[in-house]
């Protein structure tokens, strides 16, 4: 393609990115804070070295950042230690390197029955080989009642492992009950954070969460690929294994894995650029506030459920009071099949919603949406009272017409 040809679809691009409306906030955050981009790109043009690895400049001030972004995470989810933030992927990741390195056969897992694949996928495999899972079941509107958790639990369950919020129906589920059933027959609580952080005030330290997994794309402002597992101090990090052995820059005299941490859990060259836009993400956070962005997606969330709940015909799921729930809005319409809905406000009105399952199937099992699933709106921190306006005009517009 011609130089001339690229920029003209650049051009179009950003035309249409004016006009677009972004409700996919729970699949990813976007447009990405200004902030994040100069961090990213700074370290690409003028650090640029591997972080621990060499003893030249660039490599110190390319550390120096990856420090700092493990310095601002301890900030924002009050962690007892930087060193015990680990970088991984994303939340994913993060998941699949706690179960692995702690769970052996024989143990037993509680979660909860409005978990993602990130979840489900992991435990499920763990099932195959000897390890007992117990799926608590949640009500309809995804809500897990603390009693239902303390009944399965056994002398055998070593992590109680859950969502914070569902990535289906928003609900919030109560982790601080959630820690002391666990921590009462000697468990660790694994949280999933990934439709939390950086939306919900998350006090890991008061909230008595022992390992903590988050992303860095979604609410954390910071770009795809970056994620991490926060290690609280109740774990003896020598108990678990990492996922990955290799380089670390640490203790290169061995060819054995160092047990310290970060370093036990991160071998190979980190993701430098994306951890230096994922630091600048969350200082960005850091900045306005946890709570006043709660505030905002509270008022996006009331906003979007009363107008769609003055649609005929359309079931809005998850908890009724927004203030039980983060800014995900999942619903359908009678008559219309959620993929329909989802193509016509994208093609038509260029709204950006997730229909489907959300890779969620347990959740929509639970909420009784499987397998069609839901059309998912997902305000995010730059949603104005204005976008959700216009989504909901859209929604009715495109439900009056005939069904099929
Ligand atoms: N897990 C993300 C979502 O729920 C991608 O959309």
């Amino acid at each position: 393609m011609e130089s001339g040809d690229g920029g003209t679809i650049r051009r179009q691009l950003s035309a249409d990115i004016n006009e677009m409306i972004y409700l996919d906030h729970a699949a990813t955050s976007w447009p990405k804070p200004p902030e994040v981009l100069r961090a990213m790109t700074a370290f690409l043009e003028s650090t640029g070295g591997n972080p621990g690895r060499s003893g030249h400049r660039l490599s110190i001030e390319a550390g120096r950042i990856v420090y700092d972004a493990r310095e601002s995470l301890a900030e924002l989810f009050n962690a007892p230690d930087p060193l015990r933030v680990v970088f991984t992927h994303n939340a994913t990741h993060a998941i699949n390197l706690a179960l692995s390195g702690l769970i052996r056969p024989g143990d037993h897992i509680v979660t909860s029955s409005i978990e993602h694949n990130a979840m489900m996928r992991p435990l499920r495999a763990l099932e195959k080989k000897g390890v007992r899972i117990s799926v608590v079941r949640c009500a309809s509107d995804g809500a897990l009642d603390p009693k239902d958790v303390a009944s399965a639990m056994t002398s055998q369950t070593r992590i109680v492992a859950m969502a914070h919020s569902s990535n289906v129906t928003g609900t919030i589920l109560p982790v601080r009950e959630i820690a002391d059933i666990a921590h009462g027959k000697g468990a660790l609580l694994l949280l999933d954070a990934a439709q939390s952080a950086g939306i919900l005030p998350l006090d890991m330290t008061a909230l008595e969460v022992d390992l903590l997994a988050f992303t860095g794309h979604k609410g954390l402002q910071g770009p795809p690929g970056t994620g991490g597992l926060i290690i609280g101090e109740r774990l003896n990090t020598t108990e678990m294994d990492p996922l990955v052995r290799g380089g670390t820059g640490s203790r290169s005299e061995s060819e054995y894995q160092p047990e310290d941490c970060p370093d036990k859990f991160e071998s190979g060259t980190p993701n430098g650029s994306g951890i230096a836009g994922l630091g600048a993400g969350v200082r960005w956070i850091l900045g306005r506030g946890v709570d006043a962005i709660r505030a905002h997606e509270i008022e996006m969330t009331r906003a979007l459920m009363g107008g769609l709940r003055s649609i005929p015909g359309i079931s809005v799921y998850g908890p009724a009071d927004p203030e039980n729930r983060v800014a995900i809005v999942s619903f359908t319409a009678a008559g219309y099949s959620v993929s329909r809905i989802g193509l016509a406000l994208d093609d038509e009105y260029g709204i950006m919603s997730r229909v489907g399952l959300h890779c969620a199937p347990a959740a929509h099992r639970t909420i009784g949406t499987f397998p069609e699933g839901t059309v998912r709106f997902a305000p995010g921190v730059m949603t104005t009272g204005d976008e959700v306006r216009a989504a909901v005009d859209a929604v009715a517009r495109v439900v009056s017409r005939p069904s099929r």
